[in-house]
C-alpha cells in the first residue's frame, strides 16, 4: 500500500461539534486500508463507530446477527466498573441469530453479556424496546442475510424504512445512524435506493449524510452514515 502523509488526507474545516480533531489515526489508518482494498467495509464501519460511541452510552444493534457487531459495540460502551455502565439492545427477527449472537457473548465476554439485551423482533419495533427518553447514541445496520443461515430471510425495503424512521426519533444529537447495505441478493439495490433516499431527505441543518461505495465492484457493500448534528 502506498504510504502516503497523514497531513495530505484530512482537511476538514467545518466538522460537527461532536467530531474528534482531524486527523483521527485509528479512522485515517483504515479507512485509507478499505481504499487500497486491505480493509472491509464492517472495519470502516466499527472505526467510524468510535469516533462516536462513548463509555456509558445505550446502542442499538437493529439487526445482530451473529453478533459480530453487537461484540464491537459493546467493547465501545463498557466501562470499567463491573455494574454496566452502557447497554447494547440488540435485535434479529431470526431466533438463530439470538443464539448466535448470545453464544459469542458467552464466550467472548462472560458476564459483561449481561450489558446486551437480545430481542427476537423486527428493527421497525425498536421503539417498543428501547426505555422511553432514553438518549441512544447509536442505531447501527448491517443489512442483508444471515452469514451462514438462510439466504431467503433478509432485511426488507419497507421495514427497513420503518426502523430508519423510529432510529431517526429516537436518537440523540451528536448520534449516528450507521447502515451497511448489501446489494448482491435480490431485492438488495431497492433497498439501497430506499436507504439513500431516507439520508438524502433529512434536513441538511440537523443532519451530515454520506455514502462510501465502490465504483468498480458493483456487488461490493456499501456504506450510509447519518450523523445527527449537536445543535
Ligand atoms: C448481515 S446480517 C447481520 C450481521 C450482524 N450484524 C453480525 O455482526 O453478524 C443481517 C441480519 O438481519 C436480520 N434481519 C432481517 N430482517 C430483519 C428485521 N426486520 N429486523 C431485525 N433483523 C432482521 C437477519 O435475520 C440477519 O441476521
Amino acid at each position: 500500500m502506498p504510504r502516503i502523509r497523514p497531513s495530505c488526507v484530512a482537511a476538514f474545516s467545518s466538522s460537527p461539534s461532536h467530531s474528534p480533531s482531524f486527523p483521527v489515526p485509528g479512522l485515517e489508518g483504515v479507512f485509507l486500508g478499505y481504499l487500497f482494498g486491505r480493509k472491509k467495509a464492517t472495519e470502516v464501519a466499527h472505526v467510524v463507530w468510535e469516533q462516536v460511541i462513548q463509555k456509558g452510552d445505550l446502542v442499538v444493534d437493529a439487526t445482530c446477527g451473529n453478533g459480530n457487531d453487537t461484540l464491537a459495540m459493546l467493547k465501545m460502551v463498557l466501562d470499567d466498573s463491573d455494574a454496566c455502565g452502557g447497554h447494547v439492545y440488540a435485535m434479529d427477527i431470526q431466533k438463530d441469530a439470538i443464539e448466535s449472537t448470545s453464544s459469542l457473548l458467552d464466550q467472548t465476554v462472560g458476564s459483561k453479556e449481561k450489558c446486551v439485551k437480545l430481542f427476537n423482533v423486527c428493527h421497525s419495533k425498536m421503539e417498543e424496546i428501547v426505555p422511553e427518553n432514553t438518549r441512544v447514541r447509536m442505531v447501527a445496520f448491517n443489512l442483508g442475510y444471515l452469514p451462514g443461515g438462510n439466504k431467503s430471510i433478509i432485511t426488507v425495503s419497507e421495514t427497513t424504512l420503518s426502523a430508519l424512521k423510529a432510529a431517526e426519533r429516537i436518537l440523540m444529537p451528536g448520534g449516528l445512524i450507521s447502515v451497511v447495505v448489501y446489494i448482491g441478493h435480490r431485492g438488495g439495490r431497492e433497498e439501497l435506493q430506499v436507504v439513500e433516499a431516507f439520508g438524502s431527505g433529512l434536513p441538511v441543518n440537523d443532519w451530515v449524510c454520506c455514502k462510501v461505495q465502490m465504483l468498480n465492484r458493483p456487488l461490493a457493500p456499501v456504506l450510509v452514515f447519518m450523523f445527527k448534528r449537536e445543535n
